[in-house]
C-alpha cells in the first residue's frame, strides 16, 4: 500500500473544509448529512471542527459490490434521514467518484424541503466523472488509484485506517483472494 495522504494532511484537509462551510453558512444551522458507510470517519472529524450549531442526520448509498472496485447499481436507503423542511443542508460523502451516488442524493434531497442543499466530499478522482455536477467543497482531487483508510473500504476492510492509501492492481487481487477465503 502507498500512501496518499498522511493523517497529518487529512486533518488539515478537514479543518480547510469546515472554515469554507462555516464562512459560507455563517451562524446559521448546517444539517450534515453523512452518506453511510464511507464518510463516518470524515463526519466525525468534520462536525467537531464546524464551529457553531450543526444537525446530523445519515443516509446510506452503496455502488460497489463487495470486491468489485468498479461502481454497478445505486442503492439508497434514506429512511435514517431526519425532517429537512426549511433546513440549510450539507451532504458529505467520502469520495466522488463517477459522481453518480451524490446525483441520485441530490434529487431525493431536494424533494424534501430543504432551505438550501450544499455538498462536501473528502476526495475526488481525477477524470472520472460522469455526471455535469461537481461537488460544492472538494476537500483533496487524487489520482484515480483505487484508495482505502479514513473511512474508505475494500470489501468492508482497511475503513480504520487513519490514512488514505492506494492500492495496486496485485494487492486489490490478494485482497480479493483472502476476502473471499473462507
Ligand atoms: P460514485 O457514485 O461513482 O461517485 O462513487 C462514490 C462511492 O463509491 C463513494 O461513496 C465510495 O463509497 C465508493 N468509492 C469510489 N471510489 C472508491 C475508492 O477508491 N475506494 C473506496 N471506495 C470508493
Ligand atoms: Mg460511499
Amino acid at each position: 500500500m502507498q500512501i496518499v495522504l498522511s493523517q497529518e494532511e487529512l486533518s488539515e484537509g478537514v479543518a480547510r473544509l469546515a472554515r469554507r462551510v462555516r464562512e459560507d453558512f455563517g451562524r446559521q444551522p448546517v444539517t450534515v448529512v453523512g452518506v453511510l458507510t464511507g464518510s463516518i470517519v470524515l463526519v466525525a472529524d468534520l462536525i467537531r471542527s464546524l464551529d457553531g450549531p450543526v444537525r446530523v442526520g445519515m443516509v446510506w448509498a452503496s455502488s460497489y459490490r463487495g470486491t468489485d472496485t468498479t461502481p454497478g447499481q445505486l442503492d439508497l436507503r434514506l429512511d435514517l434521514l431526519p425532517d429537512l423542511t426549511g433546513q440549510h443542508v450539507l451532504i458529505v460523502d467520502d469520495i466522488f467518484d463517477t459522481g453518480r451516488t451524490l446525483e441520485g442524493l441530490l434529487a431525493e434531497l431536494h424533494k424534501r424541503g430543504a432551505a438550501s442543499v450544499r455538498s462536501l466530499v473528502l476526495l475526488r478522482k481525477t477524470g472520472r466523472a460522469a455526471v455535469p455536477l461537481a461537488p460544492t467543497y472538494v476537500g483533496f482531487d487524487i489520482p484515480d488509484q483505487f484508495v482505502v483508510g479514513y473511512g474508505l473500504d475494500f470489501d468492508g476492510a482497511w475503513r480504520h485506517l487513519p490514512y488514505l492509501a492506494a492500492l495496486d492492481a496485485d494487492e486489490i487481487e490478494a485482497a480479493r483472494r483472502t476476502l473471499s477465503a473462507p
